[in-house]
């Protein structure tokens, strides 16, 4: 007898066919929807520098970024990160934007649980933040501001501080958010810091293309979410305007020069999905040369 398909194989065969690829399709929903999206990993990166005094070999930064609060990651995500960035024993912490997704959604209670999380992390020579786009919109900039003075973050709103250790001094400028800040990169570096070691945050990462004709050696930023979802072959389905160019990772650009690292992040915006782009807290240890 021949390998003749039967009218009731064929439905038998096609049903299961049907069955599976919906059941793959659910599979893959599932995964990025559920899975990949609190899937955190340490990203570790080193930064060399021969403007990097040696006081500061092996300096620590921990760097978290859009965290986007109330669209995926809610406040008990935001405690599972806080307990990791404190296992790392930061010299120093860095947040670059995007707090919440949408600042006119969230309620003073949220704000004041917010607080209270935030105030657990801790670093030896600080805390320090700067303005994301989503945090200037929805209303959020005067609110957040004081969300994240009160959790122990110092704002860098086109200012700087300085670092010091053992009588070495490194600089920290933070820019105002490009897309719906007021930034301001030539009154970030005071003549005479020109050539010491000077590190810039920033939250949309295409900037450096700006930056890199400003004396900084390093730039941290976020906001391109590393492109969110990644399909093998394809590319980056999530990439916002100044987080087209430098998506994620380390790049050395310009003449001085300019190391830009760009985190993936934290959260997620417009889709709430990741694939093949888990979200990441960033480690960076400085290395004097
Ligand atoms: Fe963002």
């Amino acid at each position: 007898m021949g390998n003749k398909m039967t009218r009731r194989s064929f439905l038998k065969n096609a049903t299961f066919g049907t069955l599976g690829s919906i059941g793959a399709a659910y599979g893959g929903y599932y995964y990025a929807h559920d899975i990949e999206p609190y899937w955190l990993t340490i990203k570790r990166d080193s930064v060399e520098s021969e403007r990097l005094p040696d006081e500061f070999n092996n300096f620590k930064i921990v760097q978290i970024t859009d965290t986007h609060l109330g669209f995926q990651l809610t406040l008990e995500d935001m405690k599972k990160i806080v307990r990791k960035v404190n296992q790392e024993s930061p010299d120093l912490i860095v947040f670059t934007g995007d707090l919440f997704d949408n600042p006119s959604h969230i309620g003073q209670s949220s704000y004041n649980d917010l607080i209270s999380i935030l105030s657990n992390l801790k670093a030896k020579h600080g805390q320090y933040w700067i303005y994301g786009n989503h945090d200037h919109g929805g209303y959020g900039t005067d609110p957040i501001k004081e969300v994240m003075n009160q959790g122990g973050f110092s704002l860098l709103q086109n200012d700087y501080d300085n670092i010091n250790l053992n009588g070495s001094q490194i600089l920290l400028a933070g820019v105002d958010d490009v897309l719906l800040g007021d930034p301001r990169l030539n009154q970030l570096i005071p003549d005479d810091k020109s050539d010491t070691f000077n590190i810039l945050l920033c939250h949309e990462p295409d900037y450096a293309d700006e930056v890199k004709d400003y004396n900084f050696d390093l730039q941290l930023s976020g906001h391109s979410h590393g492109g969110q979802v990644q399909i093998p072959f394809y590319g980056y389905i999530i990439t916002p305007l100044l987080g087209q160019k430098y998506v994620e990772g380390k790049t050395t650009i310009g003449e001085r020069p300019l190391h830009l690292l760009t985190s993936r992040g934290l959260g997620t915006t417009r889709l709430p999905f990741r694939f093949l782009c888990r979200p990441e807290i960033n480690v960076i240890t400085l290395n004097a040369t």
